[in-house]
Formats: C-alpha cells, sequence, structure tokens
C-alpha cells in the first residue's frame, strides 16, 4: 500500500477516534455496562470461543473484541489507528476485560505478533480499507493457527453500488475492484452527520465477494461457509426498519428491493 493512502487514511481514523467515543451510535455506556456489539448470528456462525485465542484485526474502539472475550476468547486487538488503540486500552479497563491492544498496519501484522490465533476475526467496514486483498489473505491465513477458524463480517460490495437515495444502482459506480482506489470525500462521518472533519479525504477500495473468497483459497484455507445477509447494522437509507431484537440492525421494507447488505464467511486452516 502507498505510504500516503496509509497515512491519509489513518489521520482520518484518529481524528474519527474521539468522535465515535462519544457518539450515541458506539454508546460506549452501555457496552461498559454489558451490551454486546457482535450480531446474534455471529456467535451461532462462529463457533464457541471459550478458552480459544483470538485476533480482531482493524478493531477500532474495541468493542467487538472485547464482546468476544466477554464470551470467554483470550483477545488481541491490532489497529493501525494509535487513537483507536489508546480507546480500546481504556474501553478494556472500564469494562474490567483482559485484552492486549496492538498498533500497527494490518500487512504487517504476522511479523508485528509473531505468534499463531485459534480465531482470527474481522469485522464491518475493515476490507474497504485495504488494496490488495491477495496480501491481506496470505497475512490472515498466516496467523491463523493450524486448525483454526478464520471468521469475517462485511457489509456486501453490492452496497457500494448502490444509489444514496434508494435501492437501485447507480451507474457512475462499479462493482469491481479498482486498483487505483476511490478518493472519498466527506467532511462528515458516519457515526455523526454534522461534523466537520479536518481530514474530510480518504482512499478506500472495493472487494468483490469473489476476490475475497479466492483470495482467501490461494493461501490455504478452506471455506466452510459463506452467507449473505439481508440485515445492516446502520440506517444508509431512511426507509429501512428497524428489525425486532436487541441488536440495531434495520432490513429493506416491503416495496423496497430485497438485496444483500452483509456477508458472513467462515474458513479453516488444515492441520498438515
Ligand atoms: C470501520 S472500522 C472497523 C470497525 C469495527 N468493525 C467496529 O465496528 O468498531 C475500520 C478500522 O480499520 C482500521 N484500519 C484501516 N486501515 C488499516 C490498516 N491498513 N491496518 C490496520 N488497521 C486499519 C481503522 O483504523 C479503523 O479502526
Amino acid at each position: 500500500m502507498d505510504e500516503s493512502h496509509l497515512d491519509l487514511n489513518r489521520r482520518s481514523w484518529d481524528e474519527r477516534t474521539p468522535l465515535h467515543v462519544a457518539s450515541p451510535l458506539y454508546d460506549l455506556d452501555s457496552f461498559v455496562a454489558g451490551r454486546s456489539t457482535l450480531h446474534p448470528f455471529e456467535p451461532a456462525e462462529l463457533g464457541p470461543v471459550e478458552g480459544c485465542t483470538l485476533l480482531h484485526l482493524q478493531c477500532h474502539l474495541g468493542t467487538d473484541t472485547l464482546s468476544w472475550a466477554r464470551r470467554g476468547a483470550t483477545v488481541t486487538g491490532l489497529d493501525f489507528s494509535g487513537a483507536s488503540i489508546e480507546a480500546a486500552t481504556k474501553l478494556a479497563a472500564q469494562c474490567g476485560l483482559e485484552a492486549t491492544f496492538v498498533e500497527a498496519n494490518v500487512y504487517d501484522a504476522a511479523e508485528v505478533l509473531g505468534e499463531t490465533y485459534d480465531v482470527v476475526y474481522t469485522g464491518l467496514g475493515a476490507l474497504n480499507w485495504l488494496n490488495d486483498v491477495d496480501a491481506w489473505a496470505d497475512v490472515v491465513a498466516h496467523l491463523v493457527a493450524p486448525g483454526g477458524r478464520f471468521y469475517l463480517l462485511e457489509f456486501h460490495p453490492l452496497l457500494f453500488v448502490l444509489s444514496d437515495d434508494d435501492l437501485v444502482l447507480d451507474p457512475t459506480f462499479s462493482y469491481f475492484h479498482d486498483p487505483a482506489g476511490i478518493t472519498v470525500e466527506d467532511p462528515s462521518d458516519y457515526a455523526d452527520a454534522t461534523v466537520q472533519l479536518e481530514e474530510r479525504r480518504t482512499i478506500e477500495w472495493a472487494h468483490t465477494i469473489g476476490d475475497v473468497v479466492t483470495a482467501l483459497i490461494d493461501a490455504g484455507l478452506e471455506i466452510q461457509m459463506l452467507r449473505e445477509h439481508d440485515v445492516i447494522a446502520f440506517e444508509p437509507w431512511p426507509f429501512l426498519q428497524r428489525v425486532d431484537g436487541e441488536a440495531a440492525l434495520w432490513r429493506s421494507p416491503a416495496g423496497k428491493a430485497h438485496v444483500p447488505l452483509e456477508y458472513s464467511l467462515l474458513a479453516t486452516k488444515p492441520v498438515r
């Protein structure tokens, strides 16, 4: 990854972190009180983590990392934003949970961490910050212990070609990966639409599901499950309907296109 892209995106995440810590979207008070940020289907799809070592790549504030810790995993979170790592470390202390948080570029994770994990996990909004999905898959495969599991939850790439106004295709976007990336100019933040960010430019990359699955297979992992979901963890369109239940999830209402909004994947590393 080009250093200037990395620096630009890191500055953006460092600036967003304190906003997220204070935001109603992340709602850290209820998190400290015991709320989980995992979707209900995540623990069911990944399976038990009690007694396992678990590495969360691109952990941001550590909410998902610590949600897995509450399920009995010994957790490590990694993120390239120093501000995020500081916030995650503080959050673990507030929750009274043991966790290790490490500041590093995901592409350097194997060298920096120097060990393997029973479970490697990555959550929503991670892959779009990475330019090279093949190199990422090699890192992931390296970090999973033989016999271990990799679990991913991501926004469905179809989301990135839908119009801002409706569940229809926007002809100005491409579904396919462009190595040059997409420069996004936006002073607002997903946790606060009114904020005026100083660092308003980011570079992001689209990765098709085919690219992600093929990269993981080429890296030596065996795909056990791939599911597309009709729910999403925020409201990109105001007409989405909140799903009943404790988790904050939304779904397309009757009369609107019913399309996949997130996907999840489980892979294992064979014992050679
Ligand atoms: C949308 S957040 C992930 C959010 C997480 N799923 C959650 O809900 O809190 C994306 C994270 O990726 C991190 N990130 C982006 N590029 C990275 C890189 N190259 N290496 C490590 N972390 C990176 C950012 O700092 C940010 O914390």
